[in-house]
């Protein structure tokens, strides 16, 4: 952990903290629905089916993917939503929908041993969760047990050696940390108010395992007063090459990995000013990325904690994402 963050955030986030109301809730009766409760264990949510380590959604759970994800030392991610019976998403516009109370999110972490033969097995290593009551967003982790047969909820942080052999065949390591509850507000607020992140409809307006993903969610009844998918915008995929500039590339990959805390009501812009903000949907002149050009490549190539960008959440620097930045900071001279 970085020393430096801690005084940062731990200051910040004293009125974010002391708005939570975790005892407020209210249990829900249905076996065929996840349990939208912070309850002492994950399986006890329902969100899984059979043995938690097979990662399987239990029903009335969506499987969702981003067309331009955030990036986290590599770990592998999958996500799961939960909307609650007889509710949908509200569509509003490309941003963020409005989720009905008792929504569950949930985002798991865990590397494959060898991620040429996931068959080799994997280890998971936490289920970072969102579930929305009275209209707020509280947040949790689950952190897994060593044999990956429960986990925990757990507002601590923890570190741990992990070893895998990538797509290219090359041995890697990283020191994982899994976030302190502090660690997770700083990136899920905006202006104090605790909230979701990636599920913004334009990340979600894409094609994954074969199919548009918002279409999908839209015949489900899981998002409605959508206009047609097709004139919805979309959020560019950062590494796909054949259908995206460059320009839209390094935005959209910005947006997902540095905007939460660089826009307007962000960790950084309520402590440091408004003249510098990361968001897809602002116009460049707006959001100051020229002048600070270089000094963006440099935080994101750095080690020094307190200097390096993304500020915490990462221990590994993104070799492809700082490539795709580059290339995009010696495009505007
Ligand atoms: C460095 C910033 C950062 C930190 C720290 C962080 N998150 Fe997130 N989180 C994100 C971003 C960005 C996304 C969306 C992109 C994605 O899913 O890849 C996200 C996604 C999620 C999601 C899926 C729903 C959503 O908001 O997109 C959940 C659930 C979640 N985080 C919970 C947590 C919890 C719990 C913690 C602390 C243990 C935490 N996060 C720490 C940035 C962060
Ligand atoms: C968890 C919140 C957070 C995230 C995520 C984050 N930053 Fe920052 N950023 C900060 C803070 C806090 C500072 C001020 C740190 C300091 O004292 O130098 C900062 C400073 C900067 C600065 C210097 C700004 C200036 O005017 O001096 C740049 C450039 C920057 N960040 C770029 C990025 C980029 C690029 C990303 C994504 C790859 C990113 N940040 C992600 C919190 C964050």
């Amino acid at each position: 952990m970085k020393k430096y963050s801690y005084f940062l955030i731990l200051f910040f986030s004293i009125l974010i903290v002391s708005c939570d109301n975790e005892n407020d809730y209210t249990p829900i009766e249905d076996n065929n629905y996840p349990v939208a409760e912070f309850l002492p264990k994950l399986s006890e949510l329902k969100m899984f089916k059979g043995d938690l380590a097979n990662l399987e959604p239990a029903d009335n759970v969506e499987i969702y993917s981003l067309n331009t994800p955030l990036f986290t030392d590599y770990a592998q991610k999958l996500r799961f939503i939960s909307i609650p019976e007889g509710k949908s998403m509200t569509y509003t516009d490309g941003g963020l929908p409005i989720f009905p109370d008792n929504t569950i999110i949930t985002k798991t972490f865990y590397y494959y041993a060898d991620e040429r033969d996931p068959s080799l097995g994997k280890t998971i290593i936490e289920t970072r969760t969102l579930i929305k009551k009275s209209g707020v967003w509280n947040i949790g982790n689950y952190v897994w047990n060593e044999d990956n047969t429960e986990a925990f909820l757990d507002d601590e942080s923890h570190a741990l050696t992990i070893n895998w052999i990538d797509s290219n065949g090359t041995d890697k390591t990283v020191d994982y940390v899994i976030p302190t509850y502090l660690n997770c507000v700083t990136c899920h607020q905006n202006n104090g108010a605790r909230m979701p992140i990636g599920p913004k409809i334009r990340n979600l307006n894409g094609v994954h395992n074969g199919i548009n993903q918002l279409q999908d969610f839209i015949d489900k009844g899981l998002i409605t007063g959508a206009p047609a998918v097709s004139d919805i915008e979309k959020l560019p995929v950062w590494d796909d090459t054949s259908q995206y500039s460059l320009d839209e590339r390094a935005r959209a990959y910005l947006d997902v990995n540095c905007a939460h805390c660089h826009q307007p009501g962000g960790f950084w812009n309520l402590s440091f000013g408004d003249s510098f903000e990361l968001r897809y949907e602002t116009p460049f002149d707006d959001t100051n990325i020229y002048p600070r050009r270089n000094v963006i490549v440099s935080r994101m190539q750095s080690e020094i904690e307190g200097y390096a960008m993304p500020f915490i959440g990462t221990s590994l620097i993104h070799s492809e994402g700082v490539a795709l930045i580059e290339e995009y900071v010696e495009s505007l001279d």
